[in-house]
């Protein structure tokens, strides 16, 4: 990495270092503060090699001493408890590790670029024409030291105004739906999973077809239940089957319904449109554990009403996956 002044506090960065990864559109002229609040990553739980190099950088004996202890091997799990475990950022590990002084060369080493977020289309461009829909959930928690914390796009997306402008890029997504009309389609989108599931549905009735399926899962039907005013009024006019599970609004100390408890509710249906009619499963959402419930739900309709065996059953749902007939897009 070459650094030139240029003025006070602005430096012209050449990319001389090959090993060393740029972020994306960095500007010829930077100052640290630009580099640090719009390009590189200092918020995220630091990697193991940010220690290493850490090390290297300190020059106070106990920190050096620390330092060394959480790149062994030995060290393993008290870096984890002390970084993972608690979502410590780069930051705060710095401001832990006061000795460190990293010259300005070495930041692209130290410090990761900050990577773009992708985000689902949430509305069809044959009923938006020239815009694009996001369904966005905030990211606000504390962790386990109690800490709060605010995830750092959605933040930002959260903070601006009207007429703002956003540099963003297009990529074209997983999903692609049948051009046969007698195929039905089956969506599962809980949350934010909604996303793409809307742009589906518009794109669905906008074709002219009623064979179509949504579950929904929230937390509350008056909190964020989204867009069900949309999902309701296309219920009412046939285009849509509707369903919807609201795992927060039973009564406490009772299991909460999920979306996959509703496709168990409907296994005969499930069975009829994904495996008598040849249907189309589409899977999208946050949570870690719901594509495994939804994919063994389907398992279960298989079994049950398509009359196979269980190991049977699951070829058949992997079958689907392969034949592109399950498609899922989902995130952590
Ligand atoms: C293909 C794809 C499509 C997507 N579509 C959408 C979409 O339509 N809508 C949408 O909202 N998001 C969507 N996402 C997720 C989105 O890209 C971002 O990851 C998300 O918005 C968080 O970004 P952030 O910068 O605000 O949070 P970051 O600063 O990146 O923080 C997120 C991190 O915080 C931690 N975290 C978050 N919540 C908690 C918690 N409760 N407890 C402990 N730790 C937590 C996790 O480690 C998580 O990885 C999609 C992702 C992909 C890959
Ligand atoms: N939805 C909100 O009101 C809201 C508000 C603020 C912040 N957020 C945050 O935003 C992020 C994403 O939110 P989101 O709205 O996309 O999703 P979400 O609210 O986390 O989840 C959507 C629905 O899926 C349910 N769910 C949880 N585990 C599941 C599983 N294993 N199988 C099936 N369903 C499951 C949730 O139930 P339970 O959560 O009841 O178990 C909820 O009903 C999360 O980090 C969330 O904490 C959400």
């Amino acid at each position: 990495m070459g650094w030139t002044n240029v003025a006070d506090d602005f430096f012209t960065v050449e990319h001389t270092m090959l090993d060393q990864t740029l972020p994306d559109h960095l500007p010829k002229i930077v100052s640290l503060r630009i580099l640090f609040t719009r390009y590189l990553d200092f918020n995220a739980v630091p990697r193991r090699s940010f220690f290493q190099l850490l090390r290297y950088f300190a020059t106070d004996e106990l920190e050096r001493e620390k330092l060394d202890e959480f790149v062994s091997i030995e060290g393993a799990d008290e870096m984890y408890d002390y970084c993972q475990r608690v979502k410590r950022t780069t930051w705060e590990v710095l401001s832990e590790f006061r000795s460190a002084r990293i010259p300005r060369e070495y930041v692209f080493d130290l410090f990761p670029p900050l990577r773009p977020r992708e985000f689902s289309i949430a509305s069809s461009v044959e009923f938006h024409p020239r815009e694009i829909h996001l369904c966005v959930a905030i990211v606000r928690y504390r962790t386990k030291l109690k800490m709060h914390r605010k995830g750092v796009c959605t933040s930002y997306l959260s903070g601006l105004k009207l007429g703002d402008t956003l540099r963003i890029g297009l990529r074209k997504g997983f999903i692609s739906l049948p051009t046969d009309p007698n195929t039905p389609v089956v969506c599962v989108g809980p949350g934010t999973g909604i996303a793409p599931m809307r742009a589906v549905i518009e794109q669905r009735i906008h074709e002219g077809h009623t064979n179509t399926t949504l579950y929904f899962g929230c937390r509350s039907a008056h909190k964020d239940q989204h867009y069900h005013a949309e999902w309701e009024s296309h219920a009412e006019e046939r285009k849509l089957r509707y369903r919807v599970a609201c795992s927060r609004d039973g009564p406490e100390g009772v299991k909460r319904t999920y979306v996959q408890d509703l496709m168990k509710e409907d296994a005969q249906y499930i069975w009829t449109m994904l495996g008598q009619q040849r249907g189309i499963l589409i899977i999208s959402g946050s949570s870690n554990k719901m594509p495994t419930a939804v994919r063994e739900a389907v398992r279960g309709a298989v079994e049950r009403f398509g009359g196979r065996s269980n190991a049977e059953a699951v070829e058949y749902v992997a079958a689907m996956e392969r034949e592109g007939r399950l498609i899922e897009e989902c995130w952590s």
